[in-house]
C-alpha cells in the first residue's frame, strides 16, 4: 500500500502528525507539541496545590463531513473504542452527505437572585423598567461580549427550608466566540448592587447559568440502511432508541453514549465539559422525565436518520482554549480556532455519531468482542509482549476468546519459542 493512500489509523505517529501538518497546516512547533502534557509550571498556575498532570490520550477521529465540510475532530478520551466508532459512523454518515448542523447565536443566561422582597410583582415591574440603564452597567463591564436583554420571573423555594419567594432577574449575553462565564459573572456581579437599590430586597447570588438553552446546536444525519448492515440492524436500533426513550434506566447509559463523543470533543479543544454535561442532562429532562438526547426515525427509504439537540456553551476565545498549547492545537486541526459555532456543531456531530456507533454496535455482536479486541494489546503488554509481538499476541487472545494475562503469556511464550 503506498504512503499517499494508508489510512489515518494505519499511520504511525509520526505519518499522523505530518499528515495533520499537511490538512491542517500545523506548524513544526505546533505538530511537535500536539498532545504532549503541560509543562508543570503551566499546570502550577492553572490549579492550586498542582502536583503533577494527569494525562489523556488524544487521538482524531475521521470521515466528518459537517455543512459539507471535511473536519478532523481530536477527541480526548481514555476509553477504547471510542474514536474508532466516531469515524465508522461518520463515514457511513458521510455516504449521505454527512453531518448538516445549525446553532442558536450564543446566547448565555447570567442570573441575579434577589430575596426579602415584600412584593415581587413590584419589585419585577421596576426592574424590566430600567432595563436600559441596567444592560448600560453590564456592558460597562465588557467590550467583548455584550448584553442584549433582560428579563425577570418569580421563583418559589420547593425545598423543606421554606425559603419562600424570591425574583430572579437574568442578564441575556451574547457571549460571541468566547464560553463567556468569565463576562457573565462580571456582569451579573455589576448589576447587582443596582438591582438591589431598585428592587429594595437582598441580593445573594451573581452567577451565570449552565443551563445555556439560548444556545442551542441541532445536528441531523442519514445513516444508508445497507451500510448499517440491513433492515433487521435499523429496526434494532429502533427498539433501541424506543428503549432509550422510554426508559431512564437506559436513557442514562444511551445518553454516556452521546456524552462519550461530546465531552471527548470539549475536553481536546479546552472546554468546560463539565458545564456541559451538567446543561446536556438537565435538557435531557426538560420535560419532567429524562430520555435520549437523540430522536432516531426510519426514512422512506428504509434509511436510519437520527438527530441530536442540546446546550452547548463552548468557546475559542479566552479560558482555557486560549492557554493550554494542545487545546489550541486541537482547536486548529478541527478548523474551529476562530469560530465557536463551528466547534458547537462539531461536539454535536460527535456526540450523534458517538450515539449511532453504540446503538449499531448493541443492537447487533454487543460492544465487549470490540472492546476486548482492543482491551487484548494492553493484556498482551501486561503480560511482557513488546512491538510487533503486542499484536500477534493480542490477537491470538482475542481470537479464542481468552483475553487474560496468563493466556497472554502462554501465547508469548509459544511464540517466542517458535522464533
Ligand atoms: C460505553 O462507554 C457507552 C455505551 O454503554 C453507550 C450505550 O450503551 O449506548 C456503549
Amino acid at each position: 500500500m503506498s504512503q499517499e493512500k494508508r489510512k489515518f489509523y494505519e499511520m504511525d505517529r509520526e505519518e499522523r502528525l505530518a499528515f495533520l501538518k499537511e490538512s491542517a497546516g500545523l506548524t513544526d512547533e505546533e505538530a511537535a507539541s500536539f498532545g504532549q502534557p503541560l509543562a508543570f509550571d503551566s499546570a502550577n498556575r492553572m490549579v492550586e496545590n498542582a502536583v503533577g498532570i494527569m494525562s489523556i490520550p488524544l487521538g482524531i477521529a475521521t470521515n466528518f463531513v459537517i455543512n459539507g465540510v471535511e473536519r478532523l475532530v481530536p477527541m480526548a478520551i481514555e476509553e477504547p473504542s471510542v474514536i474508532a466508532a466516531a469515524s465508522k459512523a461518520a463515514k457511513i454518515a458521510k455516504a449521505k452527505g454527512g453531518f448538516v448542523a445549525e446553532t442558536d447565536e450564543p446566547l448565555m443566561i447570567g442570573q441575579v437572585q434577589v430575596v426579602s422582597l415584600a412584593n415581587i410583582g413590584a419589585a419585577k415591574r421596576k426592574v424590566l423598567a430600567r432595563k436600559k440603564e441596567i444592560l448600560a452597567i453590564a456592558n460597562s463591564k465588557s467590550r467583548s461580549v455584550s448584553a442584549a436583554g433582560l428579563q425577570a420571573r418569580e421563583v418559589k423555594d420547593s425545598s423543606k427550608n421554606k425559603m419562600g419567594r424570591m425574583l430572579v432577574v437574568e442578564l441575556v449575553i451574547d457571549a460571541k466566540d468566547a464560553m463567556g462565564a468569565n463576562a457573565v459573572n462580571t456582569m451579573c456581579e455589576a448589576i447587582a448592587p443596582r438591582v438591589a437599590e431598585i428592587t429594595g430586597g437582598e441580593v445573594v447570588l451573581k452567577i451565570l447559568s449552565n443551563y445555556a438553552t439560548k444556545r442551542m446546536v441541532r445536528c441531523k444525519a442519514v445513516f444508508d440502511r445497507d451500510e448499517l448492515g440491513g433492515k433487521d440492524i435499523v429496526e434494532r436500533i429502533l427498539y433501541a432508541y424506543a428503549l432509550a426513550h422510554s426508559d431512564v434506566y437506559r436513557a442514562v447509559t444511551h445518553n454516556k453514549g452521546v456524552m462519550n463523543g461530546v465531552d471527548a470533543v470539549a475536553l481536546a479543544t479546552g472546554q468546560d465539559f463539565r458545564a456541559i454535561e451538567a446543561g446536556a442532562h438537565a435538557w435531557a429532562a426538560r420535560d419532567g422525565t429524562y430520555r435520549s438526547l437523540t430522536r432516531w426515525w426510519r426514512t422512506k427509504n428504509g434509511d436510519l436518520a437520527g438527530e441530536i439537540e442540546l446546550p452547548l456553551a463552548v468557546g475559542v476565545v479566552g479560558g482555557v482554549a486560549n492557554v493550554h498549547p494542545t487545546a489550541k492545537v486541537a482547536l486548529k486541526v478541527l478548523s474551529a480556532s476562530n469560530n465557536a459555532k463551528e466547534l458547537a456543531m462539531a461536539i454535536a456531530a460527535a456526540g450523534l455519531a458517538q450515539n449511532l456507533a453504540a446503538m449499531r454496535a448493541l443492537a447487533s455482536e454487543g460492544i465487549q468482542k470490540g472492546h476486548m479486541r482492543l482491551h487484548a494489546r494492553n493484556i498482551a503488554v501486561m503480560a511482557g509482549a513488546k512491538g510487533a509481538d503486542v499484536d500477534r499476541v493480542a490477537k491470538k487472545i482475542a481470537d479464542e476468546g481468552q483475553v487474560n494475562v496468563e493466556k497472554a503469556r502462554e501465547v508469548l511464550a509459544s511464540l517466542r519459542k517458535g522464533s
